[in-house]
């Protein structure tokens, strides 16, 4: 018999230098969903972004169309006005790395865009954006996000839609795609952008949201952003439907870190067939923390080359032999 995959260990969900090597080994070398580009409609306004403790913006700096043009969307880094590597689809979404250090967007998500054909992402127009903090480590929300065991009790209004019963994870390399019934593969649009961003097409209107981590490994930002082709009444129909879901996840993540954080729970196996979602993104975590571990011990006589090098190798190993 097949040996089954393993989840990651409690202790990856508490550890500071834990997370310091995930920013370094994942998080700089990932790109992220920023939106539609219908979002950046406004000339010359600002839209904030903070990943992994970057900060940048998207400014619109030239046009008049509703749908704003490649060329006319810059991502700039805050810091120091530098512009960072951004890409929009041919249908209309804008990504961006947070450093150079990033691959190019083509060989982060080979095959992303012939899947993302079939919809125009720039016809539901954007309507509201919140965010806040939750108790949680990103992953623990990410976990959630990448199975559906959960939803039938966790989300009993989502299920009467979109029922678990033949929920189905592709995963493709850095992205997975999600469908609630494979004889209706339109119906519906679910994808988790690897690392920590997602977009939903359901219920009539669009939402993206980014799981945000802080400084403590402990706390996560969750920001929502949400369009629709209806404002006023309709909108509010939707927004209330899927805050619902969103709420459900909430709490169930606070739970789940309490219980990780208890020193109880270790690590377990994982669903050969419904969880491989989970194993997926937990699998490319594990790698690439394993490598930016290794790497820095090889070039460990330069300690001050890269961002947020400000744990001893020490405790990194400390953490990453919670796994062995
Ligand atoms: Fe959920």
């Amino acid at each position: 018999m097949a040996e089954l995959a393993r989840t990651l260990p409690a202790s990856w969900y508490r550890s500071l230098p834990l997370y310091q090597l995930e920013r370094r080994g994942v998080f700089f070398k990932a790109w992220y969903l920023l939106g539609p580009v219908t979002r950046f409609h406004s000339i010359d306004s600002n839209v904030d972004y903070e990943i992994a403790q970057k900060k940048l913006y998207v400014r619109r700096t030239a046009g008049t169309s509703s749908i704003p043009a490649h060329d006319e969307l810059q991502v700039i880094r805050e810091s120091d006005g530098a512009k960072l590597p951004s890409h929009v689809t041919p249908t209309g979404l804008l990504f961006a790395a947070i450093s150079h250090e990033a691959p190019a967007f083509e060989e982060f998500y080979p095959d992303l865009e012939p899947l993302l054909a079939r919809i125009d992402f720039t016809e539901l127009p954007y309507r509201r954006s919140i965010k806040y903090n939750g108790n949680f480590n990103w992953k623990t929300m990410v976990d959630g996000y990448q199975e559906c065991l959960h939803c039938q009790y966790t989300h009993p209004s989502f299920s009467v839609y979109y029922p678990p019963t033949f929920y189905t994870v592709y995963n493709h390399l850095n992205f997975s795609q999600h469908v609630a019934d494979p004889k209706k593969p339109d119906d519906g649009l679910f994808l988790y952008f690897f690392p920590n961003c997602t977009l939903n097409v359901y219920g009539g209107g669009m939402s993206s949201f980014r799981v945000c981590p802080t400084e403590d490994p402990n706390v996560t930002r969750m920001e929502f952003d949400y369009y629709h082709l209806e404002s006023g009444e309709k909108f509010e129909e939707y927004f209330k439907f899927v805050r619902q879901v969103a709420i459900e996840d909430f709490e169930l993540c606070e739970k789940a870190q309490e219980n990780l954080q208890k020193g109880v729970y270790c690590e377990g196996i994982l669903n050969p067939v419904k969880e491989t979602g989970v194993a997926y993104y937990q699998g490319r975590v594990f790698d690439l923390v394993m490598q930016q571990y290794e790497a820095e011990q090889r070039n460990a006589t330069q300690p001050s080359a890269t961002d947020g090098r400000e744990n001893t190798a020490g405790s990194i190993g400390a953490a990453i032999k919670a796994v062995a």
